[in-house]
């Protein structure tokens, strides 16, 4: 690995708090990890996937070394990708921990599918993408896994599901983009997403 750390030298720190507050202004894409195979599978809600090169074709995610998922992650070394579409906000939220469901209880209410590497995809996502991690970089309370795409099944939804300022989001193709903060919703509402209608 050729990755150099460096000792920075901080004159003021920012405390976490007004950077988490800075943090609520990046729009993310809200996506559904997923690991391990047969019942010995659990998952969790991220906002951290990013595309890290097309060819080869890989990806990373930034993941809590203390979520429960990551065991697994690391014993089998493969994981899944599913891009949520704005109507799977019910997944995302059993996904975050919110209800307290933990590992295959978090996969109830929804369809999941295997590809190349055995690892639940959720049926319906904007993308479905099996990985099998390239390298883990562990660093503070998280670890950036990289991961190379393998396999991946493609849907021809077009509404995305986002977070932002706090709140889920959602994002579609065929509305105005400027009209994305009218669309912004509590966390809890699913039934809520208001998508707006177009102005003539
Ligand atoms: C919108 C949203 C985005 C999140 N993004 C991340 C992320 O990128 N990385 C991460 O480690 N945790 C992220 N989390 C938190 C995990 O979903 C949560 O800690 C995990 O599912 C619960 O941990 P547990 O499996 O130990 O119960 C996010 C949560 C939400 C609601």
């Amino acid at each position: 690995m050729n990755s150099a750390v460096r000792t920075i030298k901080i004159d003021r720190e920012v405390s976490s708090g007004d950077f988490r507050s800075a943090m609520r202004h990046l729009t993310g894409g809200v996506s559904v990890i997923t690991v391990g195979q047969g019942e010995d599978i659990n998952g969790m809600t991220v906002t951290s996937v990013s595309s890290l090169s097309v060819d080869p074709p890989t990806l990373i995610v930034s993941v809590n070394r203390n979520a429960s998922s990551w065991p697994l992650l690391e014993r089998h070394g493969f994981f899944g990708v599913s891009i949520l579409t704005s109507d799977q906000l019910d997944v995302a939220e059993r996904f975050s921990g919110k209800d307290g469901l933990k590992g295959a209880a978090r996969f109830a209410g929804a369809r999941w599918f295997t590809r190349m590497t055995g690892v639940p995809l959720l049926a319906g996502a904007l993308a479905a993408i099996d990985c099998e991690v390239e390298d883990i970089v562990e660093r503070h309370s998280h670890a950036i896994v990289i991961g190379r795409v393998l396999d991946m099944e493609l849907s021809s939804r077009s509404a995305a599901l986002a977070y932002w300022q706090g709140q889920y989001v959602s994002i579609d193709q065929n509305e105005d983009a400027i009209k994305l903060a009218e669309v912004s919703v509590p966390a809890r509402a699913k039934s809520d997403i208001a998508i707006p209608k177009r102005r003539s």
